[in-house]
């Protein structure tokens, strides 16, 4: 069994989203399916697909103009939140603080955190690849995670560039995340791969070790993009 998470990312409409969750409602998977969609088309009326929001104030209440604190996104219809994704910590300037205390917010308001780590073409250049990516897990989880977090590996430099690392490359990734979650006394979380997934590559990336699923963007939009990667693996 797999976990596929779709990022919306600032595209889509309620209408899409519709569109989308009917699809899903006949895909015949044992893998756990999310969408996570901009704030405003969260909505409890999903057709039975779980729901998670692309970011999340570390605020629980108060004068914080324009942020939307963990329990909102539970009341909206999120079970999930995508915490430091690479577009926020790039635009928005996230540490692994930042990330860290985001995260938090999430899992005290009962909302699964997926916790994005991962390294930028200059540090894959400087050769810092491995440190960044145990260094992003060590500071971006928060001590009490009450068991309810999954961890997405995305080499930021592949985002959307259509580009992928190698599967040994991957593998490798994976398997310094696993062993420094298990250092960390959670072994078991689920970490998926996440940049230029899509139906003709999942299966392949979701073999490799230690690759408990996928985060799909721009393939995640469309249903004819989407469904072949949840049937890509039983
Ligand atoms: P793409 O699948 O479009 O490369 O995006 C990956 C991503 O950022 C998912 O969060």
């Amino acid at each position: 069994m797999k976990f596929i998470a779709g990022n919306w990312k600032m595209n889509g409409s309620a209408a899409a989203l519709k569109n989308m969750t009917s699809a899903l409602r006949d895909v015949d998977t044992k893998n756990t399916v999310v969408l996570c969609v901009p704030f405003t088309m969260l909505t409890h009326d999903t057709d039975g697909v779980a729901l998670g929001a692309q970011d999340v104030s570390a605020h629980d209440h108060g004068a914080y103009t324009g942020e939307v604190s963990a329990q909102m996104l539970k009341d909206a219809g999120a079970r999930y939140v995508i915490v430091g994704h690479s577009e926020r910590r790039q635009y928005h300037d996230e540490t692994n603080d930042i990330v860290r205390d985001k995260a938090a917010a999430a899992i005290e308001a009962g909302i699964t955190p997926i916790i994005c780590v991962g390294e930028t073409m200059d540090e894959k250049q400087a050769g810092k690849t491995m440190a960044i990516i145990e260094s992003g897990v060590r500071e971006s989880v928060p001590t009490d995670t009450n068991g309810k977090i999954v961890i997405a590996y995305e080499p930021r430099w592949a985002i959307g560039a259509g580009l992928t690392p190698t599967a040994a490359e991957i593998a490798e990734a994976h398997t310094l995340i696993a062993k420094t979650l298990e250092s960390m006394g959670l072994a078991g979380t689920p970490v998926l791969y996440g940049a230029s997934v899509k139906g003709s590559n999942a299966a392949e990336i979701m073999s490799i070790p230690n690759v408990d699923g996928v985060l799909v963007g721009g393939a995640s939009l469309k249903p004819d993009d989407f469904i072949p990667i949840i049937t890509s693996m039983k």
